[in-house]
């Protein structure tokens, strides 16, 4: 998967870096102009179709939801126990069961809500999902005698079957499972088979089926063509889930909820605030007011940038602070990686009150929470799981400010939040910018944070990312920066001995932050940032790459 995403001939869209703030006014201009909302008319949400996956926690469930949103219909991940009247209003064209660490025969596991049985919408299990079924319609689910993971092939036995529309076969898939299938339930016939399961894809009717595999992943390169072939040929949906559609219904949306009051919106310069920013404004207008907080933690020229972009995009309202010397001050002689998040986010809130106070009575607090942050928040897993780093974001601000809430993105994944941004108009450099941590540099600084290191991590931050951007590789990376650690070494250049920092470069690809693969750049590329970095910025004379993945290790070091 990874490797796909790197390969060389993708298409490379030029990158915040690459362009000088006169080239920002041109596109701020054109920006401004008046632009098309949408071609499309507006779906309401009693037309929505949805597809709501069940999930019973496996770590793809919410790849699913994905896939089936990129075949242009609506979905949602849902806990396993919940009542059909939140679902209802969803206007739901079908389940899916997903897969679960679980197993059927525990005293304990989870099984699906009757509902999903008593009404005559189509079902896909998937992997456990697939055993639940089986179990909750009669049939027997029994311990492998082996444990089957990773590739498998599989046959097609009827190939007549909707689900398998435009599948070869034989086909790769990606299995994971210890359980398998004893015996179908009453009805049911196998419709494809692998060497280790017999019964890899069962189905009955044409109208509830099972996975053995996993169709979500990379790994099962037809598995989208199965998720489609579900969606439209199965469940009968029309695929009215476009980004045109959301941005209309967004704005009536927002307008509602806001009516005559008042918005501030927290401006970063990152995609998810730009979007959110933009389909307010252009929903309230003047209503909205942004506040962009430099924090000094930004990388070179960002904030001018930013603030250009911004100020002239549709002539919105921006309240610019520098507060560098004030995060500065905060910053002295700490060097723990939490007490620096909490002391950043704590110094933002505070001057992020302090600006608000001066717009005067403010009615709402708009900002970018996106789909997995609210799934993370209201799945079981992530409610007993340890902090591993508190992040930085404006969500202490509404309980203080007595704020109400509006997060018109709170229902997308970040490739749909790009897609947005693309249709609303935002240059394509800054739809497409790699996701950069609210506490900036101070977390890519590994001990104390002063402004000669921020100076030395920008100056080699300028140089990777030139490197990056010139290799065409800054679109296929998830994230590409420099680390400036604690750790000093001895070097030599031209005759002279050197005791300079050790800097690290750190490249990932990934589909959601949540896993990560470090990036295989090429030796050249890494010969050419190093070789630049130690002659171009003093201060620094080794270059180290980071070759682990996400987990164990985390993006960020700190
Ligand atoms: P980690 O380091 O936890 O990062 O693997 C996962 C993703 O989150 C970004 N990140 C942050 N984003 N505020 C943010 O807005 C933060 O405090 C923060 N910390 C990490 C990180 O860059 C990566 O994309």
């Amino acid at each position: 998967m990874d490797e796909e995403k790197l390969s060389p001939d993708s298409h490379r869209v030029a990158t915040s870096d690459d362009i000088e703030v006169s080239t920002y006014l041109e596109i701020a201009k054109e920006i401004a102009g008046e632009q098309p909302v949408a071609a499309e008319a507006a779906v309401s949400p009693a037309e929505r179709e949805a597809i709501i996956v069940i999930d019973f926690g496996s770590q793809y469930s919410m790849l699913i939801a994905r896939r089936i949103r990129e075949c242009q219909v609506y979905c949602e991940l849902v806990p396993h126990d919940t009542p059909w009247e939140k679902i209802a209003p969803l206007n739901p064209r079908g389940f899916i069961l997903s897969g679960g660490p679980a197993s059927v025969y525990d005293e304990e596991a989870p099984l699906a809500p009757p509902y999903i049985y008593e009404g005559h919408l189509p079902i896909l299990g998937i992997c456990y999902g697939m055993q639940v079924l089986t179990t909750q319609l009669g049939g027997t689910v029994a311990p492998g005698t082996q444990r089957e993971y990773g590739h498998a092939v599989l046959y097609l036995s009827d190939e007549d079957s909707p689900l398998f529309a435009d599948l070869p076969s034989p086909s790769p898939v990606w299995m994971s499972h210890g359980d398998r299938i004893e015996d179908m339930p009453p009805g049911f016939r196998s419709l494809a088979y692998t060497e280790n399961s017999p019964v890899a894809v069962m189905g009955n009717d044409d109208r509830i089926f099972g996975l053995q595999f996993h169709p979500e992943v990379a790994h099962t390169p037809y598995g989208k063509t199965i998720l489609r072939n579900f969606a439209y040929r199965v469940c009968r949906c029309q695929g009215n889930w476009t980004m045109g559609n959301f941005i209309n219904e967004s704005l009536s949306k927002i307008r509602n909820q806001v009516g005559s009051g008042r918005v501030i919106c927290a401006l970063s310069g990152g995609v998810d605030s730009a979007v959110v920013a933009t389909l307010v404004h252009r929903a309230v207008g003047d209503q909205l007011t942004c506040i962009f907080v430099n924090n000094g933690l930004l990388r070179r020229d960002e904030a001018q940038r930013t603030l250009n972009t911004f100020r002239l995009n549709l002539g919105m309202n921006i309240n610019y602070v520098d507060a560098t010397e004030r995060f500065l001050d905060r910053l002295r002689g700490i060097t723990d990686p939490e007490v620096k998040r909490k002391a950043i986010g704590e110094e933002f809130i505070r001057v992020f009150e302090q600006e608000a106070e001066k717009i005067g009575k403010v009615d709402f607090l708009a900002q970018g929470t996106l789909y997995p942050d609210v799934i993370e928040s209201t799945s079981s897993v992530s409610k007993v799981s340890a902090t591993i780093k508190t992040h930085h974001n404006v969500g202490g601000l509404p309980a203080r400010m007595k704020l109400q809430l509006l997060e018109p993105l709170r229902y997308l994944f970040k490739d749909e939040v790009r897609q947005v941004g693309h249709e609303l108009g935002l240059p394509e450099e800054m739809v497409r910018r790699q996701p950069f941590p609210g506490p900036g540099l101070a977390i890519r600084i590994i001990g104390e944070v002063t402004s000669e290191k921020l100076e030395i991590l920008r100056a080699a931050d300028w140089v990777l990312m030139n490197e990056i951007k010139k290799a065409n590789m800054y679109n296929q990376l998830w994230q590409s920066f420099a680390v400036l650690t604690d750790v000093r070494s001895v070097g030599v250049m031209g005759d002279y001995r050197t005791y300079g920092y050790l800097l690290a470069v750190r490249a990932v690809t990934s589909e959601d932050a949540m896993t990560a693969d470090w990036a295989r750049l090429p030796y050249d590329l890494l010969a050419r940032i190093s070789n630049r970095v130690v002659n171009e910025v003093p201060g620094v004379n080794r270059v180290v790459f980071d070759i682990t993945s996400k987990p164990p290790s985390t993006i960020e070091w700190e």
